[in-house]
């Protein structure tokens, strides 16, 4: 018998030291290198949040600007990336054709060597730049319509949102893509993350460890929650229906979408600030009768759930929002990713300073000993 105790989920198994990010379960509090998430969605920008996740202090005004500049050069991808990205099927999911792109950018540019600094800063602005060129030439590309050009004169925000839509967004709206692009950034030790590190701890180039992180948002239980938040609130339908259709599903123990954190055993601290940039959004936008629903759901599930520890968690309202915008539900992970591969490339960076290649344990359940018995023997 094996004497190793095992941990699914590798819950509360510590896998790495850590400096990026910290969260406070039960006190919902959740820093960036030591700064409340809150003050920076509200403060700060994504392009700001990303240097202080990558570098751990926040940059001067001549380092931002210099990053900035960079992100701005480096937006534009290749000819033929794009022609890669307008043969992939239409009816494929964005985030398929993100994690296909990031693998193949791998391709283009020399990224094996990373014990090479230079290289692997530059590997990692072209991956912050390039994620919205390349989730916007996907939405561009399925629909028979040429890519638009990225615009240096724009930031990280508004130029996604120009490529989407071909138009700017309004100051209030462009803050709130901000924000949610701040909020989404980074998160501690979740299954992305780990996989990137996991993939990092190879020493595989940069390219193949953030499509490597892309896949594993791909999955219902982690960034693909947000997708599913509204097939579920539109199944529901009306408020009406709501305690009975969350009744029969607690009964048959289904898991509620957006609900429920490993971490959290409060309301995750994302959801409260993206409650609040909802409303700015409906004030440009009008207040959808689903996020009356949600509030609806969330005051249900608090009675029915919240004693086990179980809230909303950052998908819950993230959709709503993105919805209201406009933009297509299939693209709510895809932009989860573009917010996450910061977090994501801290974690590689931090990996490779003191790394040793994951190798874990498992405890053995199968048969020993066995003899082989010729095919000819057998029935
Ligand atoms: C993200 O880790 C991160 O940091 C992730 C993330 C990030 O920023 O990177 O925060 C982003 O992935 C958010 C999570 C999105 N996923 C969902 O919303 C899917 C629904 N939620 C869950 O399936 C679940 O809560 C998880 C996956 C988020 C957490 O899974 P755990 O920690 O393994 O918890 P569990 O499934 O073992 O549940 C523990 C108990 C169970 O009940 P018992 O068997 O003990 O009686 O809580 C219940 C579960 O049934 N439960 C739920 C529930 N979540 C947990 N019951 C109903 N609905 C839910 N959503």
């Amino acid at each position: 018998m094996s004497q190793i105790e095992l941990r699914p989920g590798l819950a509360d198994v510590p896998v790495a030291e850590s400096a990026v990010s910290f969260i406070d379960g039960k006190r919902a509090r959740l820093e960036y290198r030591g700064i409340a998430v809150e003050t920076l969605a509200r403060e700060s920008c994504f392009e700001e949040t990303t240097w202080l996740l990558l570098k751990g202090d926040l940059p001067t005004q001549k380092q931002l600007a210099d990053f900035d500049d960079q992100l701005r050069h480096h937006r534009r991808i290749k000819f033929r990336l794009r022609d890669l990205i307008k043969c992939l099927p239409e009816s494929g999911h964005p985030m398929y054709a993100l994690q296909a792109s990031v693998a193949a950018m791998g391709m283009f540019y020399p990224a094996r060597d990373v014990t090479n600094e230079k290289s692997n800063w530059e590997s990692t602005v072209r991956l912050i730049a390039k994620l919205p060129t390349v989730c916007a030439a996907f939405q561009r590309l399925r629909y028979g319509d040429e890519p638009i050009t990225p615009r240096d004169d724009l930031d990280h925000a508004a130029n996604f949102y120009w490529m989407l839509f071909e138009k700017e967004p309004s100051p209030a709206i462009r803050k709130v893509i901000d924000a949610c692009l701040v909020l989404h950034a980074e998160h501690t030790m979740n299954a992305s993350t780990f996989s990137g590190r996991v993939t990092g701890s190879t020493l595989a180039n940069p390219y193949t460890v953030i499509s490597a992180a892309i896949g594993t948002l791909t999955g219902p239980l982690h960034g693909g929650a947000n997708e599913e938040v509204l097939d579920m609130l539109e199944e529901i339908g009306n408020i009406q229906n709501a305690k009975p259709w969350i009744d029969d599903a607690v009964a048959k123990k289904k898991k509620i979408m957006g609900f429920g954190h490993r971490v959290y055993k409060v309301k995750d601290p994302r959801a409260t600030v993206l409650q609040d940039l909802a409303e700015h959004v409906f004030a440009e936008t009008g207040r959808p009768k689903l996020y009356d629903l949600a509030v609806e759901v969330e005051r249900i599930m608090t009675d029915i759930l919240g004693p086990k520890g179980i809230y909303p968690n950052v998908d819950f309202y993230s959709g709503i929002i993105y919805q209201a915008l406009g933009i297509p539900r299939d693209l709510f992970t895809p932009i989860f990713a573009i917010a996450r591969v910061a977090g994501w490339l801290a974690h590689w960076l931090e990996q490779l300073v003191n790394n040793r290649i994951f190798r874990p344990e498992q405890i053995y359940v199968g048969k020993t000993n066995q003899a082989y018995v010729p095919l000819s023997k057998r029935p």
